[in-house]
C-alpha cells in the first residue's frame, strides 16, 4: 500500500505492508509557514506540488520497492486545505490509473485514529478516542472500527489552534504546541488560574455540552493577562508561567472530558490522535488518570503523516471500499461512519 498525505503543511508518503509493517515513510514539513505565523494555503499547495514526486520516491527507496511493486494507492481526500488536498489526491489518482491499481480515498481524522494501531496492536476498539489537532477537537466512542459516535467536539477553536494562537500572543514560534511545551517546562503551572471552559457548568450527562469543548475564551483570558503583564514590564519574567498555566488549563479540560466518557461508557481504553497527542503534559495527565490504559502514537505518528493514511486505507480496502477516478477532494469531508450522541433526557 502506498499512502499519500497532503492535507495541510506536511508532504508525506508511506509504504505499508499489511497489516502494519511500515517499510518506508517520509514526512516533509513545510517550515516556510513559520515566517507567517500560520499555514498559508496557497504556499502549502505549491510546496506540495514541488515536493510530492521526491517524497514518494524517497518512501519507495526506503522501502526498497519499485512503483510496480505497489498493489494499492491511497490518499487523503479531506478534510483539509482544498488546494493542498488536490495535489496528493490527484497525484494518487494518476498513479493508480497509470499502474492500473485500485485507489482508496481516506478521511484524515479517521486516519489519525488508526495511527496508534500501527505501533500498538492493542489500540483497537472498543475505546474512547480523543482527536486533538490544529483543526479538530473530537471525543468519540468507538465500539468497533468504522462506527464512531461523536460524544463532543469544540464549539469554537480547536485545541491545537489555541496552542498556536497563545504561542503567537507570547511571541513564540509556529507551530505553537511544541514551542509552548518547551517554554512551559521552566514555568509554574499554578502561577495563573486560567478558566477551564465547559467544566463547571454542563456537569450532567443530560446536558448538550457535557462533552463539548471551547478554547476561545481560554485564549482570550491568556491575551488579557499577557497585555497586563506587558504593561507592567513583567512579561519576559513570567512568559514561562503563562505558557505552563495555559497548557495546564487546556490539558485539564481534555482529561476531565475523557474521564466523563470513560465513566459513562465503562471503558478504560483510550486512544489519542492528532498533533496535540504529541503533548507530554496531555499524555502524562491522561496516563495518571487512566492507570496505564492510554494508547498514544509516537510523536512522529501523532502529527500529520502518510503511514496512518495507508493504515486506514487498508481497513477500507479489506471491505472493498475503493474509490473511482472521479473521486474529489473535499475540505469538509464527512467522517465516515460517524453518528452524533443523542443527549438522554433527564
Ligand atoms: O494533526 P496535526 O499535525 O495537523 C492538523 O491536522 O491540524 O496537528 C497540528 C497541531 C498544531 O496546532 C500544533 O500546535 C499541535 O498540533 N501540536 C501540539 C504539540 N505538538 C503539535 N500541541 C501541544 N503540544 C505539543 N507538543
Ligand atoms: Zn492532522
Amino acid at each position: 500500500m502506498l499512502g499519500i498525505e497532503t492535507s495541510c503543511d506536511e508532504t508525506s508518503a508511506a509504504v505499508l505492508r499489511a497489516p502494519r509493517e511500515l517499510l518506508g515513510h517520509v514526512i516533509l514539513s513545510q517550515d516556510i509557514h513559520a515566517l507567517y505565523g500560520g499555514v498559508v494555503p496557497e504556499i502549502a499547495s505549491r510546496q506540495h506540488l514541488t515536493a510530492i514526486d521526491d517524497v514518494v520516491a524517497g518512501a519507495l527507496r526506503e522501502a526498497r520497492v519499485d512503483l510496480h511493486d505497489i498493489d494499492v494507492v491511497a490518499a487523503t481526500a479531506g478534510p483539509g486545505l482544498i488546494g493542498a488536498l488536490l495535489v496528493g489526491l490527484t497525484y494518487a489518482k494518476s498513479l493508480a490509473f497509470a499502474l492500473d491499481r485500485p485507489l482508496v480515498a481516506v478521511h484524515h481524522m479517521e486516519a489519525h485514529l488508526f495511527a496508534t494501531e500501527l505501533e500498538h496492536s492493542d489500540a483497537h476498539p472498543p475505546f474512547i478516542g480523543l482527536l486533538v489537532s490544529g483543526g479538530h477537537t473530537m471525543l468519540l466512542w468507538v465500539p468497533e472500527w468504522g462506527r464512531y459516535e461523536l460524544l463532543g467536539e469544540t464549539r469554537d477553536d480547536a485545541v491545537g489552534e489555541a496552542f498556536d494562537k497563545v504561542a503567537r500572543i507570547l511571541g513564540l514560534g509556529f507551530p505553537g504546541g511544541p514551542a509552548i511545551q518547551r517554554v512551559a517546562a521552566d514555568g509554574d503551572a499554578k502561577a495563573f488560574r486560567f478558566p477551564r471552559p465547559m467544566l463547571s457548568s454542563n456537569q450532567s450527562p443530560c446536558d448538550d455540552d457535557y462533552y463539548s469543548f471551547s478554547f476561545s475564551g481560554l485564549k482570550t483570558a491568556v491575551l488579557t493577562r499577557v497585555r497586563d503583564l506587558e504593561a507592567r514590564g513583567e512579561l519576559d519574567a513570567r512568559r514561562a508561567d503563562v505558557a505552563a498555566s495555559f497548557q495546564a488549563a487546556a490539558v485539564a479540560v481534555l482529561v476531565a472530558k475523557v474521564m466523563r466518557a470513560v465513566n459513562e461508557k465503562g471503558c478504560r481504553r483510550v486512544v489519542l490522535g492528532g498533533g496535540v497527542a504529541a503533548s507530554h503534559a496531555l499524555r502524562s495527565a491522561l496516563e495518571a488518570a487512566l492507570d496505564g490504559q492510554l494508547f498514544a502514537p509516537s510523536i512522529r505518528l501523532a502529527t500529520d503523516n502518510a503511514a496512518m493514511i495507508a493504515r486506514a486505507a487498508l481497513y477500507h480496502l479489506e471491505r472493498g471500499r475503493v474509490a473511482g477516478l472521479d473521486v474529489t477532494a473535499q475540505s469538509d469531508l464527512r467522517f465516515p461512519g460517524m453518528t452524533r450522541r443523542e443527549t438522554v433526557a433527564a
